[in-house]
């Protein structure tokens, strides 16, 4: 049987064993599918470890993206732009790197939640890891305006300076972020992970956007209850988990996964 792992620490509560689980039942295949917790500083010994044991794929999490992509011996174009790698799979005799975090944002938001990101003006509040990789998928889907807003506000114009070449990409600090008046409000910042508030003006979220925040469940809860409070419509993370899940998936094994049932099947309240 086929096998696969997501790499992280701590990982021992992702979803993302549960999601692959029904994946492939959906498609009728067997694979396996189990968390892999490195040491901090063992990620590199533990992933070669299990490819060298004939393990198939790897989805990475959080702390080794940055490290899953330098272990690759080939990068695709997006992971290379990240400087980050989600994704690994044993192509032959070399271990390659992709990042599926972007294409699972935008299909959820374009796909799934129907928000038009051609013509849109998006703010992208973050200038870390996780803003980083959703940059060029977004660009690539030509928003009139793409405003980086972050605490640090030279790291904001040095990502937006990056990307300059794709697209319409600017800079703002957190606090003038509502400057402008946008479409999609993305938070990419790490500061609810970390038990933080985020200084954002509430002024931001208005009527007819959508708020969206890459993480999920209680992590994004604070986000997605503030924009609604100010009747912004407002969403969570998950459905770029499945949706990164579902393309990791189909890089794997050229099957394509359904992703809506999977995705209401995790937001329903447990039995
Ligand atoms: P990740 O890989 O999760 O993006 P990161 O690279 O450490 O992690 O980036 C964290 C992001 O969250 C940064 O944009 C950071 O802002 P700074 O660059 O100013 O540090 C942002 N962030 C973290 N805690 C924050 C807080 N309390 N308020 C505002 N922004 C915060």
């Amino acid at each position: 049987m086929d096998r696969y792992v997501v790499v992280g620490n701590p990982v021992a509560h992702s979803l993302s064993p549960r999601i692959h689980a029904r994946f492939a039942a959906e498609l009728g295949e067997r694979i396996e599918y189990a968390t892999l917790e490195a040491p901090p500083d063992g990620f590199r010994a533990a992933a070669l470890a299990f490819f060298a044991s004939g393990g198939r794929g790897a989805n990475v999490t959080l702390p080794f993206k940055v490290e899953a992509f330098e272990l690759a011996e080939h990068a695709s174009d997006r992971a290379r732009a990240a400087g980050a790698a989600n994704f690994l799979a044993r192509r032959g005799d070399r271990i390659e790197a992709d990042n599926t975090d972007g294409a699972g944002l935008v299909t959820d938001l374009r796909d799934n939640l129907r928000v038009a990101l051609a013509g849109a003006r998006i703010l992208l509040v973050g200038a870390g890891g996780a803003a980083r990789g959703v940059v060029a998928p977004l660009l690539a889907e030509r928003p009139r305006a793409l405003v980086i807003a972050n605490r640090d506000v030279e790291r904001a114009k040095s990502l937006a300076h990056r990307f300059a070449a794709a697209g319409p990409t600017s800079a703002t600090s957190l606090d003038a972020a509502d400057g402008g008046t946008y479409d999609v409000v993305l938070n990419a910042t790490s500061a609810s992970t970390l038990g933080e508030p985020l200084p954002l003006p509430d002024a931001v979220f208005r009527p007819g956007m959508l708020a969206y925040d890459l993480a999920y469940g209680a992590a994004a809860a604070g986000f997605v209850a503030r924009a609604k409070a100010r009747g912004a419509r407002a969403s969570d993370g998950l459905g770029m988990l499945v949706e990164q899940a579902a393309e990791s998936y189909f890089l794997w094994r050229g099957r394509r996964p359904a992703t809506a049932e999977v995705i209401a099947g995790l937001r329903a309240p447990a039995p």
